[in-house]
């Protein structure tokens, strides 16, 4: 069934004592999104120190921005992403994250984040970004296609100890495909 879209969804900035709730956001959702994907051990085995989200929220560089949404108050969706690594000519930025709590998909919360996010990258002077998803993550692909992303090419990497294949989705000219939308988002 569809779920009715959030009216009241907020993107803002996230601070450093966000760590401990985008840690969960992010655990809780990859059990959800790459159970069948990646193995069980290695999901089962995730917990939600946020040690190191903290360390790394703590000394974001400039080129750096990580964002929450926020839905009924708690933060339900997280967004992070920078210079493209490894820096690339065509594609300048790149959103390193993104991820919504499953019970919150399809209510136009990872619309709200990505559009925030491109134009957290626009202000850096990035006119271009990338994302890179698992290959098999088929849900994910869709939703980058809708947001007018073009599969750019498949990459062979490492996760946890993996071997895995991600699939690049780019957007050559974030101002063309997000400008419309730079001022809907609401933020703080
Ligand atoms: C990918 C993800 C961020 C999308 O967030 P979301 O809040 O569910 O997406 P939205 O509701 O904002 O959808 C935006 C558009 O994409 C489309 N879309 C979203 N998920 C889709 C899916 N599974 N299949 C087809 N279209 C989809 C929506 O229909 C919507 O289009 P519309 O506005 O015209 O209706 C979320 O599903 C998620 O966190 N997935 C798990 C984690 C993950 O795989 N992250 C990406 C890897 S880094």
């Amino acid at each position: 069934m569809t779920q009715p879209k959030i009216r009241a969804v907020r993107v803002r900035r996230a601070v450093v004592d966000d760590a401990d709730a985008i840690e969960r956001v992010r655990t809780d959702t990859w059990r959800d999104a790459y159970r069948g994907l990646i193995p069980d051990s290695l999901l089962d085995g995730l917990g939600y120190d946020a040690t190191r989200r903290r360390a790394l929220m703590s000394a974001l560089p400039p080129h750096q921005f990580a964002l929450v949404a926020e839905a009924d108050d708690a933060i339900v969706g997280f967004c992070v992403g920078g210079r493209s690594r490894p820096p690339e000519e065509r594609f300048q930025g790149e959103v390193y994250a993104i991820y919504v709590l499953p019970e919150h998909h399809r209510r136009g919360i990872g619309r709200a984040l990505l559009e925030a996010a491109a134009k957290e990258l626009a202000d850096r002077g990035f006119g271009s970004m990338i994302i890179w998803v698992l290959r098999e993550n088929a849900p994910s692909r869709r939703f980058y296609e809708r947001m007018g992303g073009v599969h750019v090419r498949d990459e062979d990497r490492e996760l946890e100890g993996l071997r895995i294949t991600e699939s690049g989705y780019g957007w050559e000219d974030i101002s063309r495909s997000f400008g419309g939308s730079f001022g809907s988002v609401q933020r703080m």
